[in-house]
């Protein structure tokens, strides 16, 4: 079949009509500008699953997303968008590279959520941008910038809760937004343990793509889990001791 995309982590192919796209999810991982690279098993059905349950879980919210429903275990079919090139990154701890970038310690709580923006662009390494420059280089109207700036927070509010009662911590991730044909925005993309991190509560275990970053071991076994918690509901202790 042919493809319309390769990614790193996901194949774009063709939707039974127009308007519509399957998105498959492969085990393949990377980190670090895909300087590292590697397979993990069973993430694309983890991720395609997850992606799925979250996207369910925010349209019934209110949050307008391209989910059109799952194909298959690593496929879904979504409306096909045209992609705002910007990684909206939501923070409510310290992590990754804003503890690097600013030198201080993973896991501070900050004092209210933070939106970060990447610019979507592989040859010049997804730089960091001002809201101002992505207004200025005309990737975004300052309409859509307020409403994903909106859509952001609220998401953010929706999953902390979401993830909280599956005894998870999120403490950041990254969210896309596309144009459907009409203009609309609407929430694209993933949203897994490869876009997100999430701390067991209370112990502060790593259940996300940083155990694959960092060496820790038990990736595919976090993976599993956090499809396991994500699967079964609201958590309840007994059903994980
Ligand atoms: P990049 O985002 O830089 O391409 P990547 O290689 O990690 O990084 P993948 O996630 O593997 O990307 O591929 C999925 C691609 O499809 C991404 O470019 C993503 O922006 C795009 N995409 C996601 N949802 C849609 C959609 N509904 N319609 C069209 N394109 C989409
Ligand atoms: P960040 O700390 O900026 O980068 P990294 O994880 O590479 O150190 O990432 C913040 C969150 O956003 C984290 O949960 C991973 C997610 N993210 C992506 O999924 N893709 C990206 O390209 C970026 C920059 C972040």
């Amino acid at each position: 079949m042919e493809k319309l995309y390769e990614g790193k982590a996901k194949i774009i192919y063709p939707g039974p009509e127009a308007g519509l796209v399957r998105v498959y999810f492969k085990d393949d991982a990377t980190a670090f500008n895909g300087q590292k690279r590697a397979q993990i098993a069973g993430k694309g059905v983890v991720n395609n699953q997850v992606s799925a349950a979250l996207f369910r879980y925010l349209e019934d919210q209110g949050i307008p997303t391209h989910f059109v429903k799952l194909l298959s275990e690593r496929e879904m079919l979504v409306k096909k968008v045209h992609i705002v090139p910007l990684e909206v990154i939501v923070r409510n701890r310290t992590a990754g590279t804003f503890s690097r970038r600013y030198g201080v310690e993973e896991g501070r709580v900050l004092p209210k959520p933070l939106l970060e923006f990447s610019y979507k662009n592989d040859a010049l390494g997804d730089p960091l941008i001002y809201p101002e420059a992505a207004l200025a280089l005309g990737l975004l109207s300052e309409d859509e910038l307020e409403r994903i700036r909106e859509l952001a927070l609220w998401i953010n509010t929706l999953l902390k809760d979401y993830f909280a009662q599956r005894n998870l911590e999120l403490v950041d991730f990254k969210l896309e937004f596309g144009r459907l044909e009409d203009g609309r925005l609407v929430l694209a993309d993933e949203i897994s343990p490869d876009t997100m991190r999430l701390w067991e509560m209370g112990t502060g275990e790593k259940m996300d793509k940083d155990r694959f970053r960092r060496d820790l071991g038990g990736v595919e076994e976090a993976y599993q889990e956090v499809l396991r918690r994500v699967l079964a509901g609201v958590y309840t202790k007994s059903d994980y001791e």
